[in-house]
């Protein structure tokens, strides 16, 4: 099945090499406006995006997000951010106080934001523009609220970098849809379909060069798929002190 808008869903595939070109300010304002259009829980709107197009900050930013050299290469970089702020001040206009202290008010910010985030990113690339999602905005969090100036309530979700593509990217294979669409009930057995998305994945030659370090385990690239790629970052703790950023925004997560 196929329409304009599958087939641009269809191509999509996360740009990492950027042309210096700058993004004209009415693009980036026409990628935000379609991620307003976006579902929103009960309408709160719950996000922001940072727009960071100065160099030097965008230096900084890519230093904080795990040194990855396409984030000062793209002319632009989007944070988006979970925002319960705003609603603080709508509270206090109508002389009432936000409860914010549960996971659920997290998550509701957290979620409307990534929904916001990916129809920026489906608008971006209907309009030739390219973007990769940055999810190492979250390995510094403290220096990025510090650089962004981010208030109490609001927490950085995930960065885009956003500008022209300086070269094609390729579209990765996915996971085959038996994995991932259960009917009706929870499938456990997936194991055909992991063996099957191993086997196309090892077939693109992606790893190459890109293995990641574990310890005692083999380096021979006949073994090395998606299951060892993935086993072997699922392994491994990732950004354990997030917890401790996340109360000190005012999120306490009980
Ligand atoms: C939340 C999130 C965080 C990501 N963070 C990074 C990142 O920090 N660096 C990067 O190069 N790619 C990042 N990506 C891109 C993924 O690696 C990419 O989407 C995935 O490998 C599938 O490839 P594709 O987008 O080209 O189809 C991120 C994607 C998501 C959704």
């Amino acid at each position: 099945m196929n329409n304009p808008t599958l087939d641009l869903i269809h191509r999509h595939a996360s740009q990492r090499r950027y042309k210096p070109d700058a993004v004209p300010a009415a693009l980036i304002e026409a990628v935000v406006a379609a991620a307003q259009c976006s579902s929103t829980s009960s309408n709160l709107q719950t996000y922001s995006v940072i727009a960071v197009t100065n160099a030097a900050k965008r230096e900084r930013l890519a230093t904080l997000c795990a040194d990855q050299s396409f984030i000062l290469e793209a002319p632009v970089f989007l944070a988006w951010v979970a925002d319960l702020a705003r609603l603080d001040r709508v509270c206090e206009l109508r002389g009432c106080t936000q409860v914010t202290e549960h996971v659920e008010s997290f998550l509701v910010a957290a979620v409307d934001c990534a929904i916001a985030a990916q129809t920026a990113a489906l608008a971006a690339e209907s309009l030739g523009l390219g973007i990769c999602y940055v999810g190492s905005i979250r390995n510094n969090p403290q220096e990025v609220i510090d650089l962004l100036e981010l208030p109490r309530h609001t927490f950085p979700i995930v960065g885009m970098s956003l500008g022209w593509p300086a070269k094609e990217a390729h579209t990765k294979p996915r996971l085959p849809l038996s994995a991932i669409l259960h009917r009706e009930t929870y499938q456990t057995n997936q194991d055909a379909a992991l063996l099957e998305y191993d086997q196309s994945m090892a077939a693109t030659g992606i790893y190459a060069g890109r293995q990641v370090p574990a310890t005692g385990k083999s380096e021979n690239m006949a073994d090395y798929g998606w299951l060892e790629h993935s086993a072997r970052r699922a392994a491994r703790p990732v950004r354990a002190g997030m917890r401790a950023v996340l109360e000190k925004q005012g999120f306490e997560l009980k």
